[in-house]
């Protein structure tokens, strides 16, 4: 800005002078018109009407001229900034209702498209039954127990009346961890069963005991129609003063009622368990021919095979060795315990032929069988 001059002459000052202005204007004028988006008009804004504008610099000389020119500058320089101010703000309308219009295409949604394209999932149907047998039992009064998958042989085989270099072992299928060596036996193997769990169990809670133990088991079969490396397990254990093979066999009705319907007759036939004596194993009358399919010249049945009874588990007495194994006087107590696959009752209760059903993993099993009340 120059100093006030009383001899000055306005249109000697070059920016005031009407072509100097007209050139701002015009140069304003382009670059609004220029301006593509709401960014570009501000950069326009800053330099055609910002402080540093030719108009805004044009507008603080008018202060150094003579008084009596200072009116006809301020009429000119006032114009040409209404001009460039109303371009401004058209520009800005415009440029919004473009945006406005933009985002509306843009962020649409089409409420018309289909919404389920994205299968939603279920819980599987070996959790959903597992839980539900588990269920049975703490309605019972019993209590969940858990124990560690990679478990030591003490308590899957030792604790179990397993000896050492005993036969039984080998029906196992045991995967054996292998020590840090790499030499040595390291006396972990991941649970062929969930037996272990009764061992961990009779240790550590105070008698009477009632315990159920769901959980993963591992062993080295090869994946076929009937067989898995892993599979679930999930067994009951009772250990209370004067139980007896009666007290088992109402507990395996109860069971077998809940999960696969009233009314069904179980069975009990002599079979060798290690860690119980006597032993048994568990059969309940088919629950979908219900013995009919072996009638002569009955329509087969799929899920007995025709025979009328399907193997569900195995049970037993606790053998007392096991007992004393575990510091519980024999004299006093005495145990029951059975064990059933989930995989198993799984397949049975909803006819599934082939195990590797249940591990693969496909949508279409879990939301068939896993969505249940
Ligand atoms: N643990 C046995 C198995 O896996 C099943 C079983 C459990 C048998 C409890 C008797 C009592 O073969």
């Amino acid at each position: 800005m120059s100093a006030p001059n009383k001899s000055y002459d306005p249109v000697e000052v070059a920016a005031l002078s009407p072509g100097e202005l007209e050139r701002a204007q015009a140069g304003a004028l382009a670059a609004i018109a220029a301006a593509t988006d709401l960014d570009e008009l501000k950069a326009a804004r800053i330099a055609h009407a910002g402080d540093r504008a030719p108009i805004s610099l044009a507008r603080a000389e008018i202060g150094a001229l003579p008084p009596a020119a200072r009116a006809e500058a301020g009429k000119r320089v006032g114009a040409t900034r209404a001009v460039i101010i109303q371009a401004l703000a058209l520009r800005q309308a415009e440029l919004e209702s473009e945006r406005d219009r933009r985002v509306l295409v843009d962020e649409a949604v089409d409420v018309s498209l289909p919404w389920d394209r994205t299968l939603a999932g279920a819980r599987h149907p070996v959790t959903t039954v597992g839980e539900r047998l588990a269920d049975v039992f703490v309605d019972m009064g019993y209590e969940i127990a858990e124990g560690p998958e990679v478990e030591a042989e003490w308590y899957n085989f030792d604790a179990l009346n397993f000896p050492p270099d005993h036969p039984a072992r080998d029906s196992y299928d045991t995967i054996f961890v292998a020590s840090p060596d790499g030499r040595e036996r390291s006396g972990v193997v991941l649970r062929t069963h969930t037996s272990p769990v009764q061992i961990r169990a009779m240790l550590t809670r105070p008698l009477p005991l009632y315990v159920v133990s769901p959980g993963k088991c591992y062993r080295t079969d090869t994946l076929d129609a009937t067989h898995s490396p892993v599979f679930h397990q999930i067994e009951c254990l009772a250990v209370d003063e004067g139980l007896t093979m009666a007290d088992l066999r109402g507990a395996i009705n109860a069971f077998v009622a809940a999960m696969f319907g009233e009314g069904l007759r179980t069975r009990l036939r002599p079979d060798y368990f290690p860690f119980t004596e006597p032993s048994a194993d568990v059969s309940m009358e088919c629950h979908v021919c219900r013995g009919a399919s072996t009638k002569p010249g009955a329509p087969p049945c799929r899920v007995c095979r025709s025979q009328g009874w399907i193997e569900i588990a195995g049970c037993g007495m606790v053998n007392p060795r096991v007992l004393v194994a575990c510091g519980i006087d024999p004299d006093r107590y005495s145990g029951f315990a059975f064990g059933l696959g989930i995989e198993r009752s799984v397949m049975i209760r909803h006819g599934v032929a082939d195990i590797r059903e249940t591990i693969e993993g496909d949508m279409r099993f879990s939301r068939a069988f896993g969505t249940e009340a």
